[in-house]
């Protein structure tokens, strides 16, 4: 056992496919290069979790000291899998994790897998458990459904592995070899929402339209059959067309509102090949892919929205960190 280790994972941005993934559609998804750091250190009678916003803490006994009940933590997940990593392995310790985080919470960027895949990965450390990555995925999946209720399991599987997947379920993955990475836009709506609620919206709304479901379903499908085609191509005007077809679709399911709708125009209107939302929808943000000799045009409109960033994708998973 050591005294202290430290992991970082990526967020991610999902180009093709969320929801439609909840039932079972092929979805992509790429790492980006904003991560959340975690640092854990072995502590003697607390378990400690402090981010810049907050902190929580559990007696050895698994009591909560900080906040007690009927106040609940937002570690109370990622307290949950670490318990859980001990309880497999026979650890008994107690701990505090620092976390660092560059992806902000809510906004469809996989803040919260990529907390819970670091974390894993730091107590791996941490303890001498070598665990592969896909028992980190695993171990993330626990925090997950904490969070969102019923994940697919798409950003922890992003989170771990990184670069581009093909998803389709947990397990179920294929890493997408793109010849070029390409660089795209993200934009934060400013407008926060939680997954677990969309996606009960969209599950009710598919149960009482079967029929426009499987119909928008099916339209899906060939628009990310093409979306394969393109990113292997570096088509990247195409990979524009299909991301503004797949808002359209998503906007059909009812997860646009007028402030996704206005940050979608107001990119397509500075000459982007496209752009959609990504993630839970609602709110949360939007990926654009464009030219780049529209790039002050878009820097611009950048600069009016609470955060706005040049992405790269395909980044590296899980790493270990200093
Ligand atoms: O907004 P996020 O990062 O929580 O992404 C959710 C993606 C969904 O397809 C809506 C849900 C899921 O678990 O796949």
């Amino acid at each position: 056992m050591k005294q202290k280790a430290a992991a970082s994972a990526p967020g991610k941005v999902i180009l093709f496919g969320e929801h439609f993934v909840v039932s079972g559609r092929p979805a992509v998804v790429t790492a980006i290069n904003l991560r959340a750091k975690v640092e854990v250190v072995l502590e003697n009678d607390k378990t400690i979790f402090r981010s810049r916003q907050s902190w929580s803490s559990w007696s050895r006994k698994g009591e909560p000291v900080h906040p007690t009940p009927p106040k609940t933590s937002s570690f109370t997940p990622l307290y949950m899998m670490a318990s859980k990593i001990m309880e497999d392995h026979g650890v008994s310790s107690c701990f505090r994790a620092e976390i660092y985080s560059d992806i902000p919470g809510g906004a469809g960027l996989g803040s919260s897998a990529a907390i819970s895949t670091a974390l894993a990965r730091a107590l791996s450390n941490l303890f001498g458990l070598n665990l592969s990555t896909q028992r980190l995925v695993e171990y993330a999946m626990v925090a997950e459904k904490e969070y969102h209720g019923r994940p697919s399991g798409i950003d922890p599987h992003a989170s771990a592995y990184g670069g581009t997947l093909l998803y389709e379920g947990p397990g179920k993955f294929q890493p997408l070899q793109l010849g070029i990475s390409p660089e795209m836009l993200v934009v934060f709506t400013g407008l926060k929402r939680k997954t677990s609620d969309m996606v009960d919206q969209v599950v009710k709304l598919a149960s009482e339209n079967r029929r426009e479901f499987g119909e928008l379903s099916s339209l899906y499908s060939e628009v990310f059959v093409r979306s394969v085609e393109a990113l292997k191509s570096n088509n990247l005007e195409l990979l524009g067309r299909l991301m503004t077809i797949n808002h359209y679709l998503l906007r059909a399911l009812g997860l646009s509102n007028e402030v996704v709708e206005k940050c979608v125009e107001d990119l397509l209107r500075t000459g982007v090949y496209g752009a959609k939302l990504t993630g839970a929808g609602g709110g949360g943000s939007v990926v654009a892919v464009g030219r780049t000799n529209q790039e002050a045009a878009v820097f611009s409109l950048l600069s009016s929205y609470p955060k706005a960033w040049v992405v790269k994708t395909s980044c590296p998973g899980v790493r270990d960190e200093n």
